[in-house]
């Protein structure tokens, strides 16, 4: 039988201790780190100068949960009316309403390039980069080109394309009521009419959202991933993120991701088959792509999927919303009605150019721009490393900053009466004089503003002019605050039920 000395025993029995002795000391001393941390933050951090909820200040644990609950630009526009107008919503990070804060946080200024996006916000795809999450020199090379699509002349081209969806919306929507169907859920048909507009313009085919009153598969799947990307947002924001992101994104969802970029490169490569004559953004966009340093396959797919979303699901929510707003406010409807009816006898009248002098109709789309913006929340951009001014306020470098869209809407520092319906405040009522126009922004501001910004426009005019051409419309439940909607990224809009009763259209 071996005999073992009795020092080495002793250092047996006393090891362990050592390492659980050291353990415990350094797990006593995470709840000492953190706590001096938050005391740090709320108190000796260089933004503890600014106002907001200590809680917010000490770590961006409200902050996450904020996003998570879906009331993300509600709750920060509460921060707003009981703080003020700069607003700490993290502790490195500041919150503004003040229409001069667009300038320095979005533009570009003399010895100020643009400010970086904030990249747990604007999480990058695999594969090739967008124009949305690109660093600057690709984004500058994917806007030039993209510019084609979204010239004046470009525009015009497309005209015949846009009216032959509203044509079939129309058609779809007469087609219902003569069966009996009379109250419809507009956010679907919206939804149908601009996926179907933008898939034809992107990919030269539509989705048929409207021949067959249903998404198309490409669609459903992107509003899926759309939620995934929210939570990665949030778990960015964590240590090791990668390794977590991995664990907790199922395996269905990225399967889905695979199908998507199958289908979407498809897609792509089916227009490509097609002429370039098409005025449509890939026949623009291929005219110059072998003259200028253009687009790669990849980029081509990476860019039509997010000229999709951008263009599609932000039309269809305002739309919706002025339908909304509209029906709950009658005498506005009465106005917009009194000029649409008046200045068309046939429908064929209602055309791009012809729209763009009904100037109540884009009073009243301008104020449910402010009151339902469809990119509701702060867009978060990152302070340079020299700091800046922002708003007459010294904003250390590293900081995030953001003008929180519905915050500043609804300010009553920015606008007179602002839980008001009044399109009339965009028509020189001196009533509004005081309001600062330039505080609602819904297309953002500066280099990286949105580029289809006129198609919009001409999409929601031509829609918005045709709805109230051929029909009266009520709310199926006029009780029913539609606007209390949950926010993921995009509002979660749930449907809308109006009753459309057809006009006799005499002329
Ligand atoms: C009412 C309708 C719309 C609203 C409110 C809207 C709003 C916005 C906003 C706020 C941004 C800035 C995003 C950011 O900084 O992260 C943006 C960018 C963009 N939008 Fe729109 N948008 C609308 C319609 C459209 C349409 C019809 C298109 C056409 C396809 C489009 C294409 C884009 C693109 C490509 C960008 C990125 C531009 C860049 O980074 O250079 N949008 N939009």
């Amino acid at each position: 039988m071996a005999i073992v000395p009795s020092s080495v025993l002793s250092s047996a029995e006393t090891f362990p201790d050592v390492i659980v002795t050291l353990l415990g000391a350094s797990l006593a001393l995470i709840p000492l780190y953190f706590t001096c941390l938050m005391v740090y933050n709320i108190y000796f951090h260089p933004l503890s100068k600014y106002p907001g909820p200590k809680s917010m200040a000490a770590t961006r644990i409200p902050y996450m949960q904020m996003v998570l609950s879906g009331r993300y630009p509600q709750k920060t526009r509460e921060l707003h009316q009981k703080y003020g107008n700069v607003v700490r919503i993290a502790p490195d990070e500041l919150s503004f309403t003040d229409g001069d804060a667009w300038k320095p946080i979005y533009g570009t200024r003399i010895g100020h390039g643009q400010k970086s996006k904030d990249d747990r916000f604007y999480v990058p795809r695999a594969g090739a980069a967008d124009i949305i999450l690109s660093n600057d020199a690709d984004h500058s090379r994917f806007r030039r080109l993209l510019s084609h699509a979204f010239s004046d002349s470009s525009l015009r081209g497309q005209e015949s394309i846009i009216s032959s969806y509203v044509d079939l919306l129309i058609k779809r929507l007469h087609e219902n009521v003569n069966t009996g169907n009379n109250v419809l859920n507009m956010v679907a048909w919206y939804n149908f009419t601009t996926f179907d507009i933008i898939g034809d313009l992107a990919f030269g085919e539509s989705f048929d959202c409207l021949k067959s009153s249903s998404y198309h598969q490409w669609i459903s799947i992107l509003f899926s991933s759309l939620k995934t990307g929210l939570y990665t947002n949030v778990a960015r924001r964590l240590p090791w993120s990668n390794y977590l992101l991995a664990l907790i994104i199922p395996k269905s969802v990225v399967s889905q991701r695979n199908t998507h970029l199958e289908l979407t490169t498809q897609k792509v490569k089916n227009r490509m088959e097609k002429s370039n004559e098409r005025p449509d953004f890939l026949g623009n966009i291929l005219k110059h792509n072998n003259t200028e340093k253009g687009f790669t396959l990849q980029e081509l797919v990476a860019n039509s999927s997010t000229l999709i979303i951008a263009g599609s699901e932000t039309t269809a929510t305002l739309l919706s919303g002025v339908t909304y707003l509209l029906l709950k406010n009658p005498h506005a409807l009465s106005k917009l009605q009194e000029e649409i009816r008046s200045a068309f006898t046939k429908e064929e009248e209602i055309t791009l150019d012809s729209c763009n002098k009904l100037e109540y109709c884009l009073a009243v789309l301008t104020e449910t721009l402010r009151m339902y913006p469809p990119v509701a929340v702060g867009l978060p951009r990152i302070v340079d490393p020299q700091g800046d001014m922002i708003a007459g306020n010294w904003i250390p470098g590293g900081t995030i900053v953001s003008v929180s869209h519905l915050s500043a809407s609804y300010s009553a520092e920015n606008f007179t009466d602002p839980e008001q319906f009044i399109p009339e405040r965009h028509m020189g009522d001196p009533r509004f004089a005081n309001d600062s126009k330039n505080a609602m922004q819904p297309f953002s501001f500066g280099p990286r503003n949105c580029i289809g910004r006129n198609l919009a426009y001409v999409e929601m005019r031509i829609i918005m002019a045709r709805m109230i051409f051929n029909f009266d419309m009520q709310l199926d439940q006029p009780g029913y605050d539609w606007l209390d909607q949950n926010c993921h990224l995009l509002w979660e809009k749930p449907g809308l039920m109006v009753r459309l009763q057809p006009r006799t259209i005499t002329n």
